[in-house]
């Protein structure tokens, strides 16, 4: 093992998800994510079950992150963990744990913004992976972020826009509610579009700046527009699952293009980027690879695993945190309110 060998440990705990991360060098070793079902019949994270399950979870998904990267504790040159902006219970569990770790270890902290190490996931290495030039632009799109970001250097971002009510997941969440899906419905939203017609009911857009985004209007129209439906015809939701979602998906998405197309617009960057768990949704990944032929736009999708919180995208800021010598003070306490520029 070379002294120029940087295993940084990456800690993840603002939502839902216990996650524990290996990296070396900014190579992932291992990416160990423990979800908790317990919420799904909640229609919601429960932050009390939360902050539960993440004290249960997070020993033996650091022990496996540690053991399945092949390598001891004693190897680790740092202690990444997300500080916020999450759940204040949820994030106190891993910094504490963080932080005590370190202390035993004796090596460096290191806290990261989440929304930053959304973004900063793409500058994970693998082998068939394109790492972003600056400047580029970022759609962050997660269940608590809509926002459009213009990303300068690793840590220099300015928000160009962001949404004034819901959060896009949180329009997929509710959307899957209103049709009585488990949360979280985003994916199962998505899984039902691939066989629905995406114009089988059209739903209206918001109107918003053109770097803006809202979405509590679009759920209000879903609602009522189901009531209706169902009122006419009790099966309604069975008998048009797969349209409905499609119907649903497609107006999201085009919502969102329809930003970044702004956002080039206002900028003229073409470099675009998505990240956050709604990242994983196959049509914005779809429509964003035909914008690199039908705009030219340089587009960055992230890999599936690291679309949804994952520890990776925290070790990987650290990382790059690491190679700053950008280190916390072992005071530092966990904040539930950031903002990615923080
Ligand atoms: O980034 P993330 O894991 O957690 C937050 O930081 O919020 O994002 C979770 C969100 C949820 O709203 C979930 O429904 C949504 O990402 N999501 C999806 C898909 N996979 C996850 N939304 C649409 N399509 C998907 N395939
Ligand atoms: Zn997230």
């Amino acid at each position: 093992m070379s002294t120029k060998d940087i295993y940084i440990l990456g800690i993840e705990s603002s939502c839902d998800d216990t996650s524990a991360s290996v990296i070396l060098n900014g190579e992932v070793l291992s990416n160990v994510v423990a979800n908790q079902e317990v919420h799904s019949k909640y229609g919601g994270v429960v932050p009390e079950l939360a902050s539960r399950a993440h004290q249960q979870n997070i020993v033996p998904v650091v022990q496996q992150a540690i053991a399945q990267a092949g390598i001891t504790k004693k190897d680790l040159k740092a202690i990444a963990f997300t500080r916020g902006p999450g759940l204040m219970g949820s994030l106190l569990v891993g910094t504490s744990f963080a932080k005590s770790l370190s202390i035993g270890l004796n090596i460096p902290l290191i806290a990261v913004n989440h929304m930053q190490a959304h973004i900063l996931a793409h500058f994970i290495k693998e082998e068939e992976s394109k790492i972003p030039e600056f400047p580029f632009i970022c759609l962050t799109i997660s269940g608590g972020h809509t926002q459009i970001v213009k990303v300068t250097d690793h840590f220099e971002m300015e928000i160009l826009g962001e949404t004034k009510d819901d959060a896009v997941g949180e329009a997929f969440d509710k959307s899957a509610k209103i049709l009585g899906l488990p949360y979280p419905g985003g994916p199962l939203i998505d899984k039902y579009a691939q066989l629905g017609n995406p114009k089988a009911f059209p739903f209206t857009q918001p109107k918003v700046g053109d770097l803006e985004f809202s979405f509590s209007g679009l759920k209000t129209q879903i609602l009522y527009f189901i009531q209706k439906k169902v009122k006419e015809d009790p099966t309604f939701i069975e008998e048009n699952l797969n349209d409905i979602c499609a119907s649903i998906q497609y107006t999201i998405v085009e919502i969102l293009i329809k930003k970044l197309k702004n956002a080039v617009k206002h900028t003229g960057i073409k470099q675009i980027a998505i990240a956050g768990g709604v990242s994983a949704n196959s049509e914005i990944r779809k429509r964003l690879l035909l914008a690199e032929k039908q705009w030219k736009w340089t587009t960055y999708i992230p890999k599936f695993e690291y679309t949804t919180d994952n520890a990776a995208m925290i070790a990987i800021t650290g990382y790059l945190s690491y190679l700053n010598n950008s280190y916390t003070d072992i005071a530092v306490s966990a904040k539930a309110r950031l903002k990615v520029t923080e």
